[in-house]
């Protein structure tokens, strides 16, 4: 169907006075008299088109001017003091009706509400902004690594070997367990795969295999995590962009983390201006000016330990105590980045033991050589280490966990055939948008969120 974008409609001054067609669907409409105006909205831009239809020359609009009604429009593009530009429209066709029943009212619906939309909520602005911005952190992302000469790989969804090992596959299967199998082996067995399979919980064990043939790698897909965190910030499907490099330390993936980082927001700044603008006015007063502070400053670096110390001597009322050797918890976290740091903060060498078995092992014995990213309003974005590249250390270490070795012998392979040190992260792609767009439930930033107890 021959038509012009409504985004070149209204940004593209050569139009004006030109006869142009344009599709959408109707966001607003005003009758009076003598003329009807609406408002039309195609999802390219975040604003509407108007559309002028004058009475006194006989245009049919029947049923047109109906909120949610699909439309074509022939006109001739004019200049407008109160639009910038409208169309006065000579031919105005109806492709799609919509009853008075259309869920999206003129009023401005409850988040919560439109969650229960999930297939019309995209049609508001709000959903229009965060899915372009998503759009655009997306593409910068790939920018940023392929001009930085990383390979692009999509590891396996389908994994037989638990990355980060806390048990929170998906189990991939195509048989019920039933009492017809003496015990879970002959069940695997009997499976699609001959053994046990799950959804990936992270690329990153395969992205070490590429890294170290390619040097530099990055994923960009999906994992996905059984757990059973009902948060804000947590969803059983989520996107992930894991780099992984060859030839680099902890201190070359913090700096990567960084330069990555504020090379997407200084993208997203200059490319979604009216985005940002919209959530700044309806969802995080000072948006903008955090984004701007964030790409302009150095991250902190604040070691575990030193984070320990901070949070015991806060005088703060935390929920959960702290202690050397605790997980940092959300309140913990965001009173580190928020209160103490103001600004995005690297916690470094965090204990081994609340840590994944690959990560490179300090000389200290009981920190590993971890960074997790902490940012203001979201907490962690980003997990990463330098990876353990001692055949020895690994192994012992596996075998203290009582791990299956044998499911491992790929990933052990790396470490006896030109063992180099090397790391990488894990960057959660929603986490990142709620960041980037100050929209503070994860639902909220995925087409078709997926949480516990919760999937359409
Ligand atoms: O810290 P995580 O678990 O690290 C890994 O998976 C490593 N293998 C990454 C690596 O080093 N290559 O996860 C990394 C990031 C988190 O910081 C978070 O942003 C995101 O993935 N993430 C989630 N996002 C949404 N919902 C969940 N349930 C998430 N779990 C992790």
């Amino acid at each position: 169907m021959q038509h012009t974008d409504i985004k070149e409609v209204l940004t593209n001054p050569a139009l004006i006075g030109a006869t142009v067609t344009v599709c959408g669907w109707v966001r607003t409409a005003r009758d009076s008299k003598n003329v009807a105006f609406l408002a039309l909205n195609d999802g390219t831009s975040l604003g509407h088109l108007q559309i002028v239809i004058d009475k006194t020359r006989n245009v049919a609009y029947e049923n047109a001017d109906k909120l949610g009604a699909a439309i074509r429009v022939v006109g001739t593009l004019v200049e407008s003091a109160q639009n910038g530009v409208e169309i006065q429209a000579d031919e105005v066709t109806l492709l799609g009706d919509c009853p008075p029943e259309y869920p999206l009212q003129k009023k401005r619906h409850t988040l919560e509400y439109l969650r229960t939309i999930p297939h019309l909520r995209l049609r508001t602005n709000t959903f229009n902004a965060v899915f372009r911005v998503r759009s655009v952190l997306a593409r910068a992302l790939h920018n940023y690594f392929q001009s930085h000469n990383y390979v692009y790989v999509n590891t396996p969804l389908i994994t037989a070997s638990d990355c980060e090992g806390a048990g929170e596959m998906f189990q991939v299967t195509t048989i019920g367990y039933s009492d017809q199998y003496k015990n879970a082996d002959e069940y695997y067995a009997a499976d699609f795969f001959g053994k046990r399979a799950g959804l990936s919980v992270s690329g990153q064990l395969e992205g070490e295999v590429a890294a170290t043939a390619f040097g530099k790698i990055y994923t960009f897909g999906p994992s996905f995590r059984a757990e059973n965190s009902n948060t804000p910030r947590h969803v059983a499907e989520f996107w992930h962009i894991e780099p992984e490099v060859a030839f680099a330390e902890l201190p070359d993936v913090l700096a990567i983390a960084e330069e990555m980082i504020k090379s997407v927001i200084s993208e997203v700044l200059e490319k979604c201006p009216d985005e940002l603008r919209f959530f700044e006015e309806h969802f995080e007063a000072g948006l903008i000016a955090k984004l701007q502070d964030l790409i302009s400053h150095e991250f902190a670096v604040v070691d575990y330990t030193d984070a320990i110390d901070i949070l015991k001597k806060s005088g703060q009322d935390f929920r959960y105590p702290v202690e050397w050797g605790c997980d940092l918890q959300t309140e913990h976290e965001r009173y580190i980045a928020e209160v103490v740091c103001k600004r995005a903060v690297f916690i470094t060498n965090y204990p081994r033991e609340i840590k994944s078995f690959y990560m490179k092992q300090n000389p200290d014995g009981k920190t590993v050589a971890a960074a997790d990213l902490l940012v203001p309003g979201v907490g962690e974005i980003i997990g990463g280490s330098e990876r353990e590249s001692n055949y020895d250390k690994l192994v012992a270490e596996m075998k203290r966990r009582k791990m299956n070795l044998e499911a491992y012998a790929d990933y052990l392979d790396l470490r006896r055939f030109g063992s180099v040190p090397h790391g990488g992260f894990g960057l959660g792609f929603e986490r990142l948008i709620m960041y980037v767009t100050g929209m503070k439930n994860i639902r909220d930033v995925a087409l078709y969120p997926r949480t516990v107890g919760s999937i359409r």
